[in-house]
């Protein structure tokens, strides 16, 4: 089947270099290689990786690769919000292109980057499974959103002004900009509705967010959640939540993981998920044939206490895993 790649290299989300160098280390691990030879996939966009380090965020459609890992341009707080003008830029691009392998039909799969590209790959393809369907009731995807954090402040609600903590806000609708240059692209067919949004390995909530998902009445498995059930009858009940219907947009923080698995990211928290119930997520998603898109994001090579090797290797393995691989 089709796969529709996007590599975004891109930090500007979060305080910490490194971030986007994350496509470049999963794919040097032989990522795309093994989903063409061992799952069988074709290949849309290019795999070869490359970094601009200047703002203008360089896009060449054909390679699918965006990058601004160091904005040198005048970008002044907006809002609290830190690079606001480079996240929206890059993000607006990232929309756009995940949209145009979405469209077709393909799978489309995302490699970060900061987790506020999501930004950018749920919203583009929000957009695009609502042009696909039109009239459907069920053309309004859901999304399964795992981390460590629920990355829903608002720029008011957020402490850091870190927009990767933002980024489910956006989307939902539950923050808006017209602010110019800032989030003004963003319009209705790209969000995405509250209902169908489902958190998996929650553990480190910021106040404000705390009382947005209450408010909100939002769906939320945490890690204590994933202790008292199994993370198989926590995956039953969110798929069931989420209905057999409704295409699935995963986006997977690699900070999900427990530190053990996934030590090179630049929020870690610890008491998270093993390896295998993160792979375990995946496969769920997988097999329910409702996934039409992954992010794994957060992958920060510079960050090697402990050493980038264990995190690679894990986020190989959840890409493979949502993607369709089985034990057997
Ligand atoms: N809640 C914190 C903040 O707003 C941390 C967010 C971490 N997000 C992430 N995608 N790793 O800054
Ligand atoms: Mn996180
Ligand atoms: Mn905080
Ligand atoms: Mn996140």
């Amino acid at each position: 089947s089709e796969l529709g790649v996007t590599l975004v290299g891109f930090s500007g989300g979060q305080c910490r270099p490194g971030t986007d160098a994350g496509p470049a280390v999963l794919t040097q691990a032989g990522l795309l290689t093994q989903l063409e030879s061992d799952l069988g996939y074709t290949l849309h966009g290019d795999n070869s990786v490359r970094n601009f380090d200047d703002y203008q965020p360089t896009v060449t459609a054909r390679d699918g690769m965006v990058s601004n890992s160091s904005p040198k341009f005048d970008d002044p707080d907006v809002r609290g919000m830190k690079n606001p003008r480079s996240v929206s830029a890059v993000t607006e691009q990232i929309s756009e292109l995940v949209y145009q392998q979405a469209r077709t039909g393909r799978l489309a799969l995302t490699l970060g980057g900061d987790h506020s590209i999501a930004i950018g790959t749920v919203s583009g393809v929000a957009r695009a499974i609502r042009e696909r369907f039109p009239g459907d009731p069920n053309n309004e995807i859901a999304v399964i959103w795992v981390d460590a954090h629920a990355d829903i402040n608002t720029p008011e609600t957020s402490d850091s002004g870190n927009i990767h903590g933002m980024p489910v806000s956006f989307l939902t609708g539950l923050t808006t900009s017209t602010d110019k240059g800032v989030f003004d692209w963003i319009h209705d067919s790209h969000r995405i509705t509250t209902k169908k949004l489902v958190y998996i390995g929650l553990r480190d909530v910021d106040a404000g967010e705390k009382k947005i998902l209450r408010d909100n009445n939002i769906k939320a498995f945490s890690m204590h959640d994933i202790d008292r059930h199994g993370i198989g009858k926590v995956m039953d009940q969110a798929l069931e939540y989420i209905g057999s219907d409704t295409p699935i947009h995963l986006s997977f923080d690699v900070d999900a993981l427990d530190p053990m698995w996934a030590p090179s990211t630049g929020t870690p928290v610890r008491g998270g998920l093993t390896l295998r119930e993160g792979d375990f997520i995946c496969e769920a998603v997988a097999e329910s044939g409702q996934c039409v898109a992954v992010d794994l994001v957060e992958v920060n090579p510079r960050l090697v206490e402990g050493g980038v090797g264990d995190t690679v290797r894990a986020g190989v393995s959840l890409v493979r895993c949502a993607l369709g691989d089985t034990l057997l």
